[in-house]
Parts: C-alpha cells; structure tokens; sequence
C-alpha cells in the first residue's frame, strides 16, 4: 500500500471569501495536506467561515505584512498559498492606502520568507490586472495580454504579480500565478456586486445597478477557482501563469435580472445608482492553456443553477451575513449607491 506523504500548507487570507472556500475543498478533497490559516481578520475576514473545520485547522491571527509571523509560519510550511488581500475596486477609491501595505508588502514579505526558506509559492491573483476590454471586443485575456490595471485594486495586485516573477527570475523561488476572473459563492462579503443585491432583496431592500448595467464580467464558482488551483498545485509549472475562467461573460443587467427572477421579484424592482469612478466595461478569460496543459474542467456550467444554490445559501445563512448588512448599506449611500 502506498503511503501518502502530509504536506504542511500555509494559506493565507483564509477567513475571506475564496480563502475560506479553498480550506473547506482542501480539507474535503485534499487530506495529504495539513492546514495552517494566516488572517488579519480585517473587516472582510469572518471566524464564522471556517466554524465548521475549526477543529481541524490550525489559524494563526497575524498580517502577511508582518516579517516576524510570516517568517515563523513559512519556516514551517511546505506549500505556501497566498489568498489574503484587500480586495474591494469600490474600497480602493474610498481609501487605497491598505492596498498598498496588504497587496504589496504583503506579497514582498511573504516572497522573502519563501526565499530564505525554499517553500513551494503559489500566487493568487485577479483578471483585472489586465485592465478591460472593449464590449464589442471578441477578444479575451490570455497570459500573453500586457498588463493594464485601471483602479488601486488591481494596479497593486499587478505589483503584487510583478514581485513574484521577479523573484522566480532572479532568486529561483517556485512560485506559480493564477489569474481569475470574477467569482461567486457562499460566504462572499455582502460589499460585493451578487450577495449585496441577494441580501437586499432579502432585507426589501432595492438592489443598485451601477450606471447602464452593461459592463460585463466573466462568472465563475469559487469551487471551480479552487479546483483549478488545486490542478496548479499538484501540476504546474514554476513561474507559469495559469488564467482560470469558465467562460460565464454576462453584463451586470442579466445577472440581476436573473436574481430578481430566482427570488420571485418584478424584472424593474432595482434602482440605477451612480457608476463606479474608472469603471471596467468587459473582463473575459481564455483558459485554454489550463485545460489542455493540466487537464482541468469546471463543474459549475450553468450558471443559473449555480446562482439558485448560492441565494439559497444566503437565505439559510442570515446570522453570517446580517451583522455586516448595515455598514456596508450606510457606506455606499453615502456615496449615492
Ligand atoms: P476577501 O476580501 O473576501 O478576503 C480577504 C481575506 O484576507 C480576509 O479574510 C481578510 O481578513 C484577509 N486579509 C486582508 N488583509 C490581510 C493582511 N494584511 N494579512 C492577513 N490577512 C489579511 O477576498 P476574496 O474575494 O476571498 O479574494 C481572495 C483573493 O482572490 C485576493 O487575492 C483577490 O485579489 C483574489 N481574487 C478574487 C476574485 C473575486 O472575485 N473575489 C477574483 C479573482 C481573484
Ligand atoms: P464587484 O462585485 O465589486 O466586482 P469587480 O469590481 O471586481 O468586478 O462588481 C461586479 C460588477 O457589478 C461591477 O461591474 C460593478 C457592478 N456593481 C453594481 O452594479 N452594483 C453594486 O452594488 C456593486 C457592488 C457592483
């Protein structure tokens, strides 16, 4: 019988969204690995999150822009992958400067102790890097698209990528970058474009549509994201850079059209608020080469059936989300949205 080696991994950034999702698939599908989570706990990360894998999880609460801690948890750490951010377009216009220490000398700080302590690195990072692509465009992002960020967000989670082919390059670190389009799912924060619009609806509350509502993104299920890290994890290639995307391109009126139908409200129940300041009008992947070259296909396609599960998710989970539902409201109207 063979026996399966345990692996430590560090995963950064773990009570967020994609984070908390990516621990759960591990532990579920994954048992070679075993989990240390580094948090800062910032208003985006939620202990709830992992309630149900506590036990089997160790969680540290500390910065990945703290040299000490991190220096400690990758010194014990075979695979490091690094999630923690801040995340938020919107948030980055109010106040970019927590992008700046997170998204940037967070990474750095993490790149250092990877180097001194030769960890396996992987990079998780956004399509919008790339900045947007025309409505009109057939074209989509491939890992040969030179990078082009438009807000604080995704012009720190360039340099954030940046730094990471640099010290493959020039110190020899195994790191792997994936690039991602839009995810949805459970436990997303309610600041964001579905579960804001999902819970209102929940609380009769309207839900805001940004300027015409066209801008498109490319939707993809935070299980599929995290399978196709996984595939990176145990396929890819140092500095490679994979784009994970499952071709889901829809404007942002389809999307909350379909929310209004799946949760029984008239098609002209929303309000049309201010636009976003630098708003990108199209993300969409090419991921082509995650497919041929690691084999990986999304389970989520119908991405009606994806959004049903997810309302209903928010709809049983009413004490995870109500506690963050009014700051965030009072944030955005005060801005006029
Ligand atoms: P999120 O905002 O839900 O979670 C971020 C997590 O990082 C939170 O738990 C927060 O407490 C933690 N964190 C923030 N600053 C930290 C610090 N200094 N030290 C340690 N932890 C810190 O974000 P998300 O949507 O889960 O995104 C996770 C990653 O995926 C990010 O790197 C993001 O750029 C990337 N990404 C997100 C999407 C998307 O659609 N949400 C798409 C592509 C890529
Ligand atoms: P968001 O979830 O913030 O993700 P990103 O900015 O990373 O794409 O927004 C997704 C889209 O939805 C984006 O085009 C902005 C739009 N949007 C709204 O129309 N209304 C809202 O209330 C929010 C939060 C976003």
């Amino acid at each position: 019988m063979e026996v399966q080696q345990t692996m430590r991994m560090l995963v950064t950034g773990g009570a967020g969204f994609i984070g908390a999702n990516f621990v759960h698939q591990t532990l579920r599908e994954h048992p070679e690995y075993e989990v240390t989570v580094l948090d800062a706990l910032t208003y985006a990360g939620n202990p709830a999150s992992l309630a149900p894998v506590r036990d089997d999880i160790e969680f540290v609460h500390g910065s990945v822009a703290d040299a000490d801690v991190v220096d400690r948890l990758v010194g014990r750490c075979d695979v490091v992958v690094h999630f923690a951010a801040e995340s938020h377009n919107d948030n980055s216009l109010r106040d970019p400067a927590p992008f700046l220490t997170t998204n940037v000398v967070g990474t750095f700080t993490l790149l250092e102790a990877v180097r001194r302590h030769g960890a396996r690195y992987h990079h998780i990072s956004t399509d919008e890097v790339y900045g947007d692509l025309e409505l009109d465009d057939p074209a989509k992002f491939t890992p040969e698209t030179p990078y082009n960020p438009s807000s604080p967000y995704s012009s720190t989670k360039a340099g954030s990528d940046l730094l990471v082919r640099a010290w493959v390059r020039s110190f020899g670190i195994h790191a792997t970058l994936s690039n991602c389009s839009n995810n949805y799912g459970p436990y997303q924060h309610v600041e964001k474009f579905i579960p804001r619009q999902v819970t209102n609806v929940l609380s009769g509350l309207r839900p805001k549509l940004y300027g015409a509502g066209e801008n498109v993104r490319d939707w993809i299920h935070v299980d599929d994201h995290n399978s196709a890290v996984h595939a990176i994890l145990d396929r890819g290639r140092s500095g490679e850079t994979y784009l994970i995307g499952a071709d889901g391109e829809k404007n942002n009126r389809e999307v909350l059209a379909l929310v209004l139908e799946l949760t029984g409200q008239p098609a002209d129940a929303f309000d049309s608020v201010t636009d976003r300041a630098g708003h990108d009008l199209r993300y969409a992947i090419d991921a082509t080469k995650l497919r041929t070259e690691l084999g990986w296909t999304p389970r989520y396609t119908e991405f009606r059936e994806g959004l049903a599960a997810t309302i209903d998710w928010y709809r049983e989970n009413e004490a995870w989300w109500r506690p963050l539902k009014d700051g965030v409201e009072a944030a955005y109207a005060a801005q006029g949205q």
